[in-house]
């Protein structure tokens, strides 16, 4: 069996629902805490032993690029105001010469569109993709638990979670049936379907490992929900020839694609940090206490 060794990030999106914030900055460099989206999403795949990041980007997307390149004169700075702490954590987050790859996405045609765009970086192996929109937590992070169930089965893994029931519209949702390891076979897949055409509540969460005979049937995929070329309508077509697999992620998911979402990561981000978590416990407890909606914005 061959290790997964790639990851893809499709960072193409134009994040219309953070306008204004968006105009000028990428929704994956939006910070939660004190660090941009798309780097807890990385900081997973390379948890997971992803040697290679392959961002798939779009216009007004370079910043995304300078983000994971050395900042020289910065760097030159701190070395002078001998800020080894500093120096340090830069170092550690820095992808090694040679291991991250940008390629654009020229035309928003669709998450299978995107995902299409890295076939030639991604090559004839296995890969992960992770949506940054989604940033999860948990003691372990849901890609590396995603490859060890890999290493027992093979085919192709994807991350599912449970919605409401009425709620299928936002989601791919799979078909469950019998439990294989930390997992479960998918019998059937459908892009965002109303709740009565639903296999069950079990959605698509944001991770997946991929054969890469899904490029080729990418690469004709016709648009579906949305108008958009679907991821999930090609893995439906491979899930023909390969098996697919749940895997039950149980710890926390933030959307920070929602405004909701968005805030939520950013407490519960605050949290999990030892060095801040009790004055952000106190601070909010007290504005629970004290602050009421603003009557103008109310009324707008
Ligand atoms: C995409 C996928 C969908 C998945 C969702 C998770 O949809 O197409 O299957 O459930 O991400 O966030 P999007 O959110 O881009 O509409």
């Amino acid at each position: 069996m061959k290790k997964v060794r790639k990851a893809v990030f499709p960072v193409a999106g134009l994040g219309t629902r953070f306008l204004p914030a968006t105009k000028a900055i990428p929704k994956e460099m939006l910070t939660v805490v004190d660090r941009p989206v798309i780097q807890y999403v990385v900081d997973e795949a390379r948890e997971a032993g992803i040697e290679h990041l392959i961002f798939v980007t779009g216009r007004n997307k370079g910043v995304i690029e300078d983000y994971f390149d050395i900042q020289v004169e910065l760097v030159g700075t701190l070395q002078e105001r001998n800020k080894q702490k500093e120096l340090d954590l830069l170092d550690s987050l820095q992808p090694r010469p040679g291991t991250a790859s940008f390629t654009r996405q020229q035309a928003p045609l669709g998450l299978g569109h995107a995902v299409w765009c890295a076939r030639d970086l991604v090559g004839g192996e296995p890969f992960a993709l992770l949506l940054p929109d989604m940033i999860m937590q948990a003691e372990r992070g849901c890609l590396a638990r995603m490859v060890e169930l890999y290493e027992q089965t093979g085919g192709n893994v994807i991350s599912v979670e449970q919605c409401d029931p009425q709620s299928t519209e936002k989601y791919g949702i799979v078909g469950r049936g019998e439990d294989v390891g930390t997992g479960f076979h998918i019998t059937g897949m459908v892009e965002k379907p109303k709740p009565a055409e639903a296999p069950s509540n079990f959605y698509i969460s944001g991770r997946y490992i991929l054969q890469p005979e899904i490029f080729s049937i990418l690469e004709t995929q016709e648009k579906g929900a949305g108008n958009e070329i679907q991821l999930t309508d090609g893995m439906l077509k491979l899930a023909a020839s390969q098996e697919f697999y749940g895997y039950h992620f149980t710890g926390r998911t933030f959307d920070c694609g929602s405004k909701e979402g968005f805030i939520q990561a950013n407490v519960a981000f605050a949290l999990w940090r030892p060095d801040i978590r009790n004055r952000v416990f106190d601070d909010i407890g007290e504005l629970l206490q004290t602050v009421e909606p603003a009557e103008q914005l109310a009324a707008q």
